[in-house]
């Protein structure tokens, strides 16, 4: 009763930030993402004669972190999944999981996206739940419901949306196009790999603290259908409005919450002010931010080589990832972690 699943991060164009159900995890609109090829979670689970369930995460740097079920609310959601996933099954085993990291944990990079998602998926494999994990809609309906319907964006291939939804039923993942469709990159310059001090759950919660949490709400209408339109297009000029223009407005509410999250260091402001100038030369790109400092660089392929030199001239950044758009969560038992 074992199995490994290996899942990326995306980032997200029109992002989940604030929940209409806390329970259900429902979001306040449809989102949409591209899935990160260098950014992954590869997450073997085993049910089995153990005392107690044990979840460890290895880091990139090969540090191993145990987590406990009472550390805050998105890990306490990892053992009550394993809690739902032996309901549906029938048995009392207790689980081994093991998740291995390719890239830094809690920098603002979606770890949970991938970790999440390649949880989910390992977990339901691992117990035989064919219906669950056979089905992408349906594991990514169990995603949603783990905590994070940023996380069940990455279940399908390439570019993907998690839908709005009225209902638990209605609030699922499906593909936009897969990842051989657009030649852009998200190409991150990591200016801190620090954790962060609010986290993204305490986030959710407040967000409707926000004076503009209403006014986001208002805006929201509409605009994960243009961002749609644009990736299937290949418009990458109107992805760019929209995108940046959603990342600010999300921001804009985090900042504005009670207790204010301001996620942004003064080198991601150096960044936007740098992504103004390039896109003023005509280079392609644009910046978008998930809920930490590090800039995602959304850029076309040609343009790669040129913002790689732009960024070397910075002293401030610690290293660079290049991700192209990656497949969804896939199952590899060869690829067991331990
Ligand atoms: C800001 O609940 O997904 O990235 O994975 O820890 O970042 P983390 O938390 P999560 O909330 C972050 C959401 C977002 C926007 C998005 O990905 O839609």
């Amino acid at each position: 009763m074992k199995a490994t699943a290996i899942s990326p991060a995306n980032i997200a164009f029109i992002k989940y930030w604030g929940r209409r159900d806390h329970n259900l995890f429902l979001p306040l609109s449809t989102t949409n993402s591209m899935n990160l090829s260098e950014c992954k979670a590869i997450t073997t689970v085993e049910f089995g004669d153990y005392s107690k369930d044990e979840v460890i995460i290895v880091t990139k740097e090969g540090k191993e972190k145990v987590l406990d079920r009472s550390e805050g609310e998105k890990t306490g959601m990892l053992f009550q999944t394993l809690d739902r996933v032996r309901e549906f099954a029938g048995f009392e085993y207790k689980a081994r999981v093991v998740s291995r990291l390719t890239f830094p944990f809690k920098a603002g990079i979606a770890s949970s996206a991938a970790g999440l998602s390649a949880f989910v998926a390992a977990s339901f494999k691992a117990a035989g739940l064919k219906e669950k994990f056979e089905d992408k809609k349906e594991l990514s309906r169990e995603v949603r419901l783990a905590g994070s319907p940023s996380a069940a964006r990455s279940v399908e291939d390439g570019f993907t949306e998690l839908l709005f939804g009225e209902t638990h039923e209605e609030s699922f993942t499906q593909k936009i196009a897969d990842e051989n469709h657009w030649d852009i990159l998200d190409i991150i310059p990591v200016i801190a790999s620090g954790e962060k001090k609010v986290s993204t759950s305490q986030g959710h919660e407040i967000a409707q603290t926000s004076p503009f949490f209403d006014a986001r709400v208002e805006y929201l209408k509409g605009k994960s259908e243009i961002v749609k339109n644009a990736i299937l297009e290949r418009d990458f000029d109107t992805l760019a409005k929209y995108s940046q223009a959603d990342t600010l407005n999300m921001h804009a509410i985090m900042m504005t919450s009670e207790p204010s999250a301001v996620y942004f260091a003064p080198e991601s402001i150096e960044f936007i002010r740098l992504v103004q100038e390039w896109r003023e030369e005509g280079i392609e790109v644009f910046f978008t931010f998930d809920a930490g400092p590090n800039p995602h660089l959304i850029v076309s392929s040609k343009y790669k080589d040129h913002i790689l030199k732009e960024i070397e001239k910075l002293n401030f950044v610690e290293y660079v990832l290049v991700n192209k758009s990656s497949e969804g969560v896939r199952f590899d038992d060869s690829m067991s972690t331990f």
